[in-house]
C-alpha cells in the first residue's frame, strides 16, 4: 500500500475517519483479547484472538476487493499501478481469509468438547479460492480422528 501511495503522490501519513474508525477497532478487538485472558484465561484469549483475526482479515478482504473495483474506473496509469498492487496479494488475502476462518472454527469445535480438525482442512489442502475453502469444510469430515472400535 505504502509504494502505491508513492507512485500515485498520495501521503500514507494523512489521518482519515476510515483511519480513525479502523484504529477504534482494533483497539475493541485487543481489549477483547485482553478482557478474555483477565476472566477466562489463555483458552478463551485464544478463541477470542482468532475470532479478531477472522474480523480483521474479513475487512482486510473487502477492502482489497474494493481496491480492485476502484482500479478498473482509473485512467490507465493509475489503473495499472492499482491493478498491480491488487494483483500482487490479492490472492494471499484469499488465503488469509480461509485459512484464519478455518482455524477459528476447529478451535471453537475443540473448546466445545467436539472432534475437530487442527490443523484445519483450509490449512493442509492449502486453500486460496472460495471454492477451495468451501470443499475444505466439507471434507472436514473425513479428516475427523477415527474413533476408536468400542472394547468388547
Ligand atoms: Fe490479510
Amino acid at each position: 500500500m505504502r509504494e502505491l501511495f508513492a507512485t500515485l503522490g498520495l501521503d500514507p501519513e494523512k489521518e482519515t475517519l476510515g483511519r480513525r474508525i479502523c484504529r477504534h477497532k482494533a483497539d475493541g478487538l485487543v481489549q477483547a483479547m485482553e478482557m478474555a485472558l483477565a476472566e477466562g484465561g489463555p483458552g478463551a484469549a485464544e478463541l477470542v484472538a482468532a475470532e479478531s483475526v477472522v474480523e480483521a482479515e474479513t475487512k482486510d478482504h473487502l477492502n482489497w476487493e474494493l481496491i480492485g473495483e476502484v482500479a478498473k474506473q482509473l485512467p490507465a496509469d493509475e489503473r495499472k499501478a492499482v491493478k498491480a498492487a491488487h494483483d500482487e496479494v490479492e490472492d494471499e488475502e484469499d488465503e488469509h481469509l480461509y485459512h484464519t476462518t478455518g482455524w477459528t472454527r476447529e478451535l471453537w469445535i475443540d473448546s466445545l468438547g467436539l472432534p475437530a480438525v487442527l490443523p484445519p482442512p483450509e490449512e493442509e489442502k492449502d486453500v486460496k479460492t472460495a471454492i477451495g475453502a468451501a470443499r475444505a469444510k466439507q471434507a472436514r469430515k473425513e479428516l475427523l480422528p477415527k474413533k476408536k472400535a468400542a472394547a468388547a
